[in-house]
């Protein structure tokens, strides 16, 4: 099998040290595909990429054909057919978000703009780097040439979270837990939707009532413990680690591209993909769908059924999309 090129971006940070292990092994694309590495970072992240470079080399992964570091983004995107936007700027003290759009619409616009000019014609990207949705939104606008819909930003690990508080509370395996539900912004206005999930094949919400003593109990500890909890879990990681998710966040960004590249199987997962108007959604920016794949890239599930609340926690969390839209457009970033 050829071997697929992989760009990283941020490869020096804490997240790419929790990803290039792991593509290199094959968790991402399979055991039999081969893998090129090109890393891509900052002069000062550099070291931390080469020091990485070097433990692989140390590795003697099978699948693992080359490791490529470099400052420089038309290096790092040369016929590569997938990104993953990692590196990204943190907010720091006293930055509004204004400031916060701006750093990043510096660092995607010029990343899309030489993925457009160099990557291979079957690139898909992913951004992780926050605010990821916009982020997507920024690096797409600068690469006319690259369909809208192969770029998505990273709501997977808000999908998992949210599996993985369900399957707590319900006493359950994650493995027999479907069709969860995204939608919205990667921050804490994102919707997680359980409406249409089933847990071994019973519906969730049946089994939520049976849990917590009726409908009512359930929707109560739906709203007022599970969405903020899973909405909110990036700050609660923050606050009990000392710093932002890394291993689990790594593993989303895996499970989006293999999900993405090898199909989604039974069921959909989540991702922020570009809207075309689907479920009320305004066309345009990158929201968090229920999606599926069969191996060419993730297509929105449709035919939904959306209730009146949802239709609520939906319309706010694309208002802030359109409202870091807006903050962008006044940059002139796009
Ligand atoms: P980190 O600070 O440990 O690493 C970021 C790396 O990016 C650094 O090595 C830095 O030098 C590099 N970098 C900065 N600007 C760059 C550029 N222009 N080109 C290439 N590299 C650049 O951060 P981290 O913990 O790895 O997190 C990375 C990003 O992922 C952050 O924005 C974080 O908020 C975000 N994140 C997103 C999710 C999600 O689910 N979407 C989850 C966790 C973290
Ligand atoms: C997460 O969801 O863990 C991160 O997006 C949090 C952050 O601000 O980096």
């Amino acid at each position: 099998m050829d071997a697929t090129t992989i760009t990283v971006t941020g490869a020096g940070g804490q997240i790419g040290y929790a990803l290039l292990f792991r593509i290199a092994a094959g968790d991402m694309l399979g055991a039999d595909r081969p893998v090129r590495l090109r890393l891509l970072e900052i002069p000062q992240g550099l070291k931390a990429a080469e020091g990485a470079a070097l433990e692989l080399q140390d590795c003697a992964f099978p699948l693992l054909q080359s490791v490529e570091i470099t400052d420089d983004a038309a290096t790092a995107f040369d016929g590569a057919n997938i990104a993953m936007l990692v590196g990204a700027r943190p907010r720091t003290a006293g930055m509004e978000r204004a400031d916060l759009l701006a750093a990043n619409a510096g660092i995607f616009g010029p990343q899309g703009a030489a993925l457009n000019a160099h990557a291979a014609d079957d690139i898909r990207v992913v951004v992780v780097g926050n605010p990821a949705n916009t982020n997507a939104l920024i690096a797409a606008a600068a690469a006319p040439d690259i369909p809208g819909d192969r770029f998505a930003a990273l709501t997977r690990l808000d999908h998992d979270r949210a599996v993985g508080q369900l399957s707590a509370a319900l006493g359950a395996a994650s493995a027999g837990i479907q069709n969860v539900t995204i939608w919205g912004n990667h921050s804490a206005t994102q919707f997680p939707d359980v409406s249409h999930a089933t847990v071994d094949g019973r519906p969730v919400p049946d089994a939520l009532a049976e849990r917590f003593g009726g409908a009512d109990a359930a929707a109560s500890w739906l709203d007022d413990e599970f969405v903020p909890r899973v909405a909110k879990r990036g700050a609660e990681i923050i606050a009990v680690r000392g710093s932002s998710s890394a291993a689990s966040a790594a593993n989303a960004a895996i499970a989006h591209v293999r999900d993405s590249v090898l199909g989604t199987g039974a069921g959909w997962t989540s991702a922020a993909v570009l809207s075309h108007g689907e479920y009320g959604v305004a066309e345009g920016v990158y929201s968090s769908f229920p999606v599926t794949s069969d191996g060419g890239g993730y297509r929105i599930v449709d035919g939904l059924e959306i209730d009146a609340r949802a239709r609520a926690r939906i319309d706010a969390s694309v208002a802030e999309l359109l409202a870091e839209r807006d903050a962008v457009r006044e940059l002139g970033v796009i």
